[in-house]
């Protein structure tokens, strides 16, 4: 059976919306813009990555934005407990736990939920007793994700790193294409909710927002980079477009995907 495209929604993460007015320390381009903008479309939200270093979001935008933004506010954040702290407070209707390295270019890589179970359940239980509901960012990897599903969490969101890098590389695709395809049954079978993202463009984006049990996807860096010539607000509407149009037969033969 196909499955209902329609289910599959978009968070739109503005990070580098941030990061172009960082690079200067001016006020503009206005992030309560961009938000106002994802509001006033078929999006079904923001989202917003609290980095300890501040590198692109500040402390300033998150109140700015979560006073009055009528759809989903997904807070991504490391389990430091200053940010901890500031998430408790701020109430976002959804965090998501990801791992975070100084050095790093953007998040690469998914938690370590086997390695830092302790805390990652300490965190995952204190903001669930907020009334936050918790996402981690995993691999698609069975045993991270069963570890997911120990320490409490509502949600895991598959990293597509890997599968947008074979996309670039045009090697393996299938292969990674299936990963993802596994991990998101497995997830679901859990009772876990499954969303995906990192490194979707225009061109990768229909396989994932096709998986089955995959319901949302969060995009930031190529989508705000596509936004650069067409302006927000048609970005976002060439994307949900592309999360649903006719993808190559390349994937269409995966054993996974061609039962539906
Ligand atoms: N999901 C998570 C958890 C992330 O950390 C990021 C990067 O900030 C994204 C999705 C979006 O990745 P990209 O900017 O490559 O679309």
């Amino acid at each position: 059976m196909l499955k209902e495209l329609s289910k599959c929604q978009l968070c739109v993460n503005l990070d580098h919306v941030a990061t172009l007015r960082q690079a200067r320390q001016t006020s503009y381009p206005s992030l309560l813009e961009a938000a106002t903008v994802v509001a006033g479309s078929r999006a079904a939200g923001v989202t917003l990555h609290l980095r300890e270093d501040r590198r692109h979001v500040q402390d300033s935008d998150l109140s700015a934005i979560s006073q009055w933004f009528p759809k989903k506010f997904n807070l991504e954040m490391s389990c430091h407990p200053e940010i901890v702290g500031i998430c408790l407070q701020l109430r976002p209707e959804q965090a998501t736990l990801v791992p975070e390295r100084r050095q790093e270019l953007t998040t690469e890589g998914g938690l370590d939920v086997l390695g830092f179970f302790d805390r990652i359940r300490d965190v995952t239980q204190k903001l669930k007793a907020r009334g936050i509901w918790v996402s981690h960012f995993v691999e698609p990897d069975g045993q991270q994700i069963r570890r997911c599903a120990d320490a409490g969490a509502n949600a895991v969101e598959l990293h597509t790193g890997r599968y947008a890098q074979a996309f670039l590389a045009g090697e393996n695709v299938a292969a990674q294409l299936e990963r993802l395809a596994d991990a998101a049954r497995y997830a679901r079978s859990l009772g876990l909710a499954v969303y995906a993202g990192h490194g979707l463009t225009l061109q990768n984006v229909a396989a994932v927002a096709q998986l089955e049990y995959v319901t949302e996807l969060n995009i930031g860096h190529g989508l705000v980079s596509h936004a650069l010539f067409v302006g927000l607000a048609h970005a976002i509407e060439d994307f949900l477009r592309g999360m649903h149009k006719t993808h190559s037969a390349e994937h269409a033969v995966l054993p996974a995907l061609s039962v539906r």
